[in-house]
């Protein structure tokens, strides 16, 4: 973390890895997000999850032969387990691998899961989500793999690509994904969602500059930060930013940064897409898209993509 931290400094512009922001605070943060009135993204794709299951299970079923489902970042899995339930009841061979970097998460879904799904098969995977995937590429059973809550979109679309590409490497010709990718729509929705009126997304940033102030030994002021976050509807790139408000020099670990008013910390960005954007980026890593699962409002899309022969 330092040396990310401070490379991302150090560069003009300055920016962080959005991979930090989850310590205990940002989850809880995370959480609020998810459940302001503002943030669509969860509602939406939870909307997918528990309406559009039987559709989505069709396609995932295919003849009925054994498979892996393999969930990549798999949190509380609240949205997934809707789908768990639903083929459990058809009495497939299936084994459940959710991935997270969390240690904590997957020993809780170790416990939690059967309780809640009797008879589910499980095996939790904990660390980084390629490593883990290698080790569930070793099974020779055909794979389905959930890349859900619009985390790619966390990545600029060229990195995007890559990680779709990459992905693509893993997995072999018949296998699946289905990827959870939030649309470009009204421009107002998309920034309201990233500038909620109660400021929790503004938290949710500076907590990433109360964690370093903890970590890696940093002096940032709070107070002398501010939030803000811009949509371009052309490229549909949603990006955060925490401004200076001051000319200002900060410790971090034993480095002094020099901040000028007004200069920001580029901290995030949400990337927002067109179907027809999603289908290319399919093609290019080497899938075939079969199928956009979308949420009544078209806000949304579950793709559903299959490994090209
Ligand atoms: C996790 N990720 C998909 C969220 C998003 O919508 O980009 C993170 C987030 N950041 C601020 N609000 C939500």
């Amino acid at each position: 973390m330092q040396a990310d931290v401070l490379n991302g400094l150090r560069g003009t512009p300055k920016k962080m890895a959005a991979k930090y922001f989850y310590d205990e605070a940002g989850d809880k943060l995370f959480q609020e997000i998810m459940n302001c009135p503002e943030y669509y993204v969860t509602d939406c794709e939870l909307e997918i999850f528990t309406e559009q299951t039987g559709e989505m299970a069709d396609l995932i079923l295919r003849g009925g032969e054994p498979f892996d489902l393999i969930e990549l970042g798999a949190g509380d899995c609240t949205k997934s387990s809707h789908l768990l339930s639903l083929l459990l009841a058809t009495d497939t061979d299936f084994t459940y691998c959710p991935i997270d970097i969390s240690a904590s998460t997957i020993e809780y879904l170790e416990t939690a899961l059967p309780q809640q799904l009797p008879g589910l098969k499980l095996q939790g995977l904990h660390g980084d989500y390629f490593d883990m995937l290698a080790i569930a590429a070793e099974r020779s059973v055909r794979k389905v793999v959930l890349c859900l809550g619009a985390n790619i979109g966390n990545m600029p679309v060229v990195e995007a690509q890559e990680f779709c590409t990459k992905l693509r490497s893993y997995l072999s010709p018949g296998d699946m994904v289905i990827m959870g990718v939030d649309l470009k729509k009204d421009p107002h929705l998309i920034r309201a969602a990233y500038d909620d009126t109660d400021g929790i997304t503004s938290r949710f940033n500076l907590n990433l500059l109360s964690r370093l102030n903890r970590e890696l030994d940093a002096s940032f002021d709070l107070e002398a930060f501010k939030h803000y976050c811009s949509y371009d509807p052309e490229s549909g790139a949603c990006k955060s930013y925490l401004i200076s408000l001051k000319d200002q020099l900060v410790k971090v670990s034993d480095e002094e940064i020099t901040f000028r008013k007004d200069e920001y910390i580029w901290m995030e960005i949400s990337q927002k897409y067109e179907l027809a954007e999603i289908d290319d980026m399919a093609v290019a890593a080497g899938f075939a898209p079969v199928k956009h699962l979308l949420d009544s409002k078209a806000w949304f899309t579950d793709g559903v993509w299959v490994v090209k022969q």
